[in-house]
């Protein structure tokens, strides 16, 4: 069953809790795993960041910090997808905070499995939500500073939506809560035109500000990456072996 739930600290976990920034903390994880990181280690606090990542010889690390979409100084990247090049990535640790995405993780950590989910590796959640068939998943748009956003609510409805097809079930068997109803109508009313979406979106608007819209094209693209992001011990995400 799938909600999107009100978290409060003290709630007992989901056997399966996936978090969403499609724009773009979750892509930016997926895609520097993609790449070739080692691991991913996130922080809501940029001083932990920079702190904790000094473990870590230089070579072997990258700090990644966006605030307000943009680039943090004295961090080597921003939260652009699109800079995690194999050349970068290969062998090393990413080390990233950004606003409202590494929260939305660490709001989720304490379940048994967690998964970052984007458009982009929509597929690859949906392979291993029909392979274990957790009883209860719990999905967690970041949103923007607690309120709504369109681009993580239709990525959760383009999950269920797969989900309900791949185990050839009806959607009413799955949905638990009155905001997925919402996030699946959403995805079907503009699964062709997941770009034009984002145009809508007050984060989308923001980075078009900033510039950005190669990344807006680049996380609008679904199923285009084959890699799960998955906790292997709080605060840290590696590629889910297949
Ligand atoms: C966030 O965490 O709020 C986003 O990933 C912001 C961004 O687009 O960099």
């Amino acid at each position: 069953v799938f909600h999107t739930p009100e978290l409060t600290p003290t709630q007992n976990a989901a056997d399966c809790a996936i978090a969403i920034d499609v724009l773009r903390a979750t892509s930016t994880i997926a895609t520097a795993l993609s790449s070739g990181a080692d691991a991913v280690h996130v922080f809501s606090d940029m001083d932990k960041l920079m702190h904790q990542s000094e473990a870590l010889p230089p070579e072997k690390r990258l700090r990644a910090g966006e605030r307000g979409g943009s680039k943090v100084e004295g961090c080597d990247l921003g939260n652009s997808p699109l800079d995690c090049t194999p050349e970068l990535m290969t062998g090393r640790h990413l080390f990233i905070s950004t606003t409202n995405g590494t929260r939305a993780l660490q709001k989720i950590q304490a379940s048994p499995t967690v998964l970052a989910a984007a458009l982009i590796n929509r597929k690859a959640v949906v392979d291993y939500l029909v392979e274990h068939q957790p009883e209860t998943v719990w999905i967690v748009g970041a949103g923007w500073e607690g309120s709504f956003a369109l681009e993580d609510t239709v990525c959760a409805g383009a999950i269920v939506q797969s989900v309900a097809e791949r185990l050839g079930c009806s959607l009413e068997e799955l949905i638990g809560n009155d905001e997925m109803v919402g996030a699946i109508s959403l995805y079907q009313q503009w699964k062709s035109n997941l770009l034009g979406l984002m145009y809508h979106a007050s984060h989308g608007k923001r980075l078009l500000r900033l510039d950005c819209l190669e990344d807006l094209k680049y996380c609008a693209s679904l199923d285009t990456l084959n890699v799960l992001p998955i906790q292997r011990e709080i605060g840290t995400l590696v590629k889910h072996a297949v």
